[in-house]
């Protein structure tokens, strides 16, 4: 029988991008999802072009509109979830905000909005989902991090500092959850093509935008393949493309010497050519 048959998967997130691919990859395995997100015109759209592509006997989609950032919504609405569609074997959270901007020009409101869906987020809807999980004997917690949660880089202090947390948060429950039969897994991926960095590159600076480049740049399909494989073998950490994952390695190999000298020498070539212009 196929990894995902019988399984039910959470997916925040799942009505865009990264989460979206995720969720047709694992159904087109043989997953039951339930997708949350908040926008239900999306969600709708997304649960009817998965629905079109499986087995309706043996498989189902639903949606569930749910703000991860307000704990309370969270709380409520997986336990809703649990009650009608059942306690999930997987949870994946997708569900993510990118903005990409001088640390001068990023307002404190903007970094609270940041903190509390990338970071907060994550937290509550582990928080709701755990006790669940542990009265089913196990389960499989999916964060979706970014490389810029391992390397910081130009232009994303506040993003960075979210998706750093992540990263923090993922290897503590790693640790802690292994008693419950709980697998974790941290996904840490480069540069995505989705509505996300059309959004991100309205503020992006020119310096930030060359420097991304070193880590690649994937399709959501190619993420979602490096996510559901990193989920069937169970790793800790999935880091997908082979040029992300080669700065990865090149990073901590020099202690941040190889990754931090060619940005900074990019950064110095691009602010000479901005100030020319
Ligand atoms: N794309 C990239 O380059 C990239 C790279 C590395 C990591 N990531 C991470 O991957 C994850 C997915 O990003 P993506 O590129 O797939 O973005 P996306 O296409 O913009 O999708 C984001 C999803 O999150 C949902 N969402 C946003 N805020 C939410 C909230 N408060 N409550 C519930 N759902 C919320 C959105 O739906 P609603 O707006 O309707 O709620 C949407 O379904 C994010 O965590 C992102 O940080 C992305």
């Amino acid at each position: 029988m196929a990894y995902f048959s019988n399984k039910l998967a959470f997916i925040t997130g799942g009505s865009s991008g990264i989460g979206l691919a995720t969720a047709n990859l694992l159904a087109s395995q043989g997953c039951s999802l339930v997708l949350m997100a908040r926008g239900k015109p999306s969600l709708d759209k997304a649960c009817k072009y998965i629905e079109a592509r499986i087995d309706k006997t043996l498989q189902s989609v639903n949606t569930l509109s749910m703000d991860v950032a307000d704990n309370n919504d969270v709380q409520e609405k997986i336990k809703l979830a649990v009650e009608k569609f059942g306690i999930p074997g997987i949870l994946i959270n997708s569900a993510g905000v990118g903005s990409g901007d001088y640390f001068e020009n990023i307002s404190y409101e903007q970094f609270d909005r940041a903190m509390k869906i990338n970071v907060y987020g994550t937290r509550n809807t582990v928080s709701a989902i755990l006790p669940f999980m542990k009265q089913k004997g196990g389960g499989h917690i999916v964060n979706i991090s970014s490389v810029a949660g391992l390397i910081g880089m130009f232009g994303y202090s506040l993003y960075s500092t979210t998706k750093y947390a992540l990263v923090g948060f993922s290897e503590c429950l790693r640790s802690e959850l292994k008693r419950f039969n709980i697998t974790v897994t941290l996904v840490c991926p480069p540069e995505v093509k989705t509505p996300f960095i059309e959004e991100e590159a309205k503020t992006l600076p020119p310096e930030a935008r060359i420097v991304k480049n070193l880590a690649g740049l994937l399709t959501p399909e190619q993420a979602a393949q490096a996510i559901v494989r990193g989920i069937k073998r169970k790793k800790f950490l999935v880091v997908p493309g082979i040029m992300a994952k080669s700065l990865l390695f090149w990073h901590r190999v020099s202690n941040g010497l190889l990754t931090r000298l060619p940005s900074d020498i990019i950064i110095k070539f691009a602010s000479r050519i901005s100030i020319k212009k």
